[in-house]
C-alpha cells in the first residue's frame, strides 16, 4: 500500500488524459466476454419482435443460423438459444423437451453448421415445454417434483448435446441435476460438453419479458419460489455452487446480474472457478426503458453495467446488449 499522501500523492494525475486512463485500467471488456442469448421460433424467414424487451426478437431456424455468423463476426464466443415452442407441443409431461428434432434441436445444428467456431450453449429446463409453465414436472398438489424432474433433465441435455450444444446450461434449480447430467453425458460419449450450472439462481422480479419471450408467462401457475432461490440469502448461494461444481460443473453462473454482483463477488473469491452472470430480461429493458424516457443514454449505461460485472469477477456475461456492446467495443 501506498503511504504518500496529499499533495504528492493525487490520483487525479492519471485521470487527466484518455492515455493515461487507458494505462491504468484494471479491467477489460470485449466482444470475447459476452454470450448472446437469443429466442427461436418456428418458420422460415421469421423476424418476430418481442414488445416488452425492445430491440430483442424471436428468430425462425434459418435466421438464427444468420445470427450464429454475425455473433462470428463481432467475435461474441458464444450464444444461447431459447426455444418458443408451439403451443399445442406444450404438455404437463413436456415431452417436446426430449424430441431429438425439436426446435431447440434444428436450432443448434442450423447454428453449428452455419458458424462452428461460435459456442453454443443450451437452456436445460422444462419451462418452454410445460402446459404449467414451471420448469420441472408438477404432482397433483402443484409440488414442483425434484428427482423425477431431474431424469427428464438428464434425457433433455441428451437430445441437446446430440444435435450439437457445446454447453448445456441447467437452469431449473432441481437439486442433483448436474450431477446426474454430467453421468448421463459421459455414458453417451459426451465427455467433453461442458456444463455451465444456473448454480445461485434466485426467485426474481426481472424474469418477465423472458416469459413473454419463451411464451410461457400466461401458463404459469403460481410462482417459482418453492425452487429458486430467496434473494435474502447469500450464504445458501455458495453452498448451491459448490454442489454444483462438487457435482462436475465446468462453470457456475449467477442470476440475475446486477442486484447480485455481490453473490458473483464471493462465489469468485471462495471458488476461483469461472463465474458467469446473467444480465437478464427485466434489466435490459430497464436500461431500454431508462433511455427512452431520457434518463441516460443507452450505449454508456450499457457499457458502464456489463464493465461492472467484470470488475466484480465475471469470466464472462449472458446479455441481450451483447451485439449492441460488442459493436462498440470493437
Ligand atoms: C427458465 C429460464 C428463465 C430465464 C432463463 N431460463 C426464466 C425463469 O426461470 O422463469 C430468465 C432469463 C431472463 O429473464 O432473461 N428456466
Amino acid at each position: 500500500m501506498t503511504s504518500a499522501a496529499f499533495p504528492a500523492l493525487r490520483l487525479r494525475r492519471t485521470r487527466t488524459h484518455a492515455w493515461s486512463r487507458a494505462l491504468v485500467a484494471e479491467t477489460s471488456l470485449g466482444p470475447a466476454d459476452l454470450i448472446w442469448p437469443l429466442f427461436v421460433t418456428e418458420g422460415e424467414g421469421v423476424e418476430e419482435p418481442i414488445a416488452t424487451l425492445p430491440g430483442v426478437s424471436r428468430w425462425s431456424v434459418d435466421r438464427i443460423a444468420e445470427r450464429a455468423r454475425e455473433a462470428r463476426d463481432l467475435g461474441i464466443p458464444c450464444i444461447a438459444l431459447f426455444p418458443n415452442t408451439p403451443a399445442a407441443l406444450r404438455s404437463d409431461d413436456a415431452a417436446e423437451a426430449f424430441n431429438p428434432d425439436n426446435l431447440i434441436c434444428r436450432a443448434v445444428a442450423a447454428a453449428k453448421a452455419a458458424a462452428p467456431e461460435v459456442g453454443v450453449l443450451t437452456d436445460v429446463a422444462l419451462d418452454p415445454y410445460t402446459a404449467h409453465g414451471h420448469d420441472g414436472l408438477v404432482d397433483a398438489s402443484g409440488y414442483v417434483l425434484n428427482d423425477a424432474t431431474v431424469q427428464k433433465l438428464a434425457a433433455q441435455a441428451l437430445v441437446q448435446a446430440a444435435a450439437g450444444a457445446d454447453i448445456v446450461a441447467p437452469s431449473d434449480m432441481m437439486d442433483g441435476r448436474v450431477g446426474a447430467i454430467r453421468s448421463a453425458l459421459e455414458q453417451a460419449g459426451h465427455a467433453n460438453v461442458q456444463i455451465m450450472a444456473y448454480a445461485a439462481k434466485y426467485a426474481s422480479a426481472f424474469y418477465g419479458p423472458f416469459r413473454d419471450a419463451v411464451g410461457s408467462r400466461g401458463l404459469l401457475k403460481g410462482d417459482k419460489k418453492g425452487y429458486q432461490m430467496d434473494p435474502a440469502n447469500a450464504l445458501e448461494a455458495l453452498r448451491e455452487v459448490a454442489l454444483d461444481l462438487a457435482e462436475g460443473a465446468d462453470h457456475v453462473m449467477v442470476k440475475p446480474g446486477l442486484p447480485y454482483l455481490d453473490i458473483v463477488r464471493r462465489v469468485k473469491e471462495r471458488f476461483e472457478v469461472p463465474v458467469f452472470a446473467y444480465q437478464v430480461s427485466g434489466e435490459y429493458a430497464m436500461i431500454e426503458a431508462a433511455a427512452a424516457a431520457g434518463a441516460g443514454d443507452r450505449d454508456a449505461l450499457m457499457i458502464e453495467t456489463l464493465m461492472a460485472f467484470k470488475r466484480a469477477g465475471c469470466a464472462g456475461i449472458l446479455t441481450y446488449h451483447a451485439p449492441a456492446a460488442a459493436r462498440l467495443l470493437s
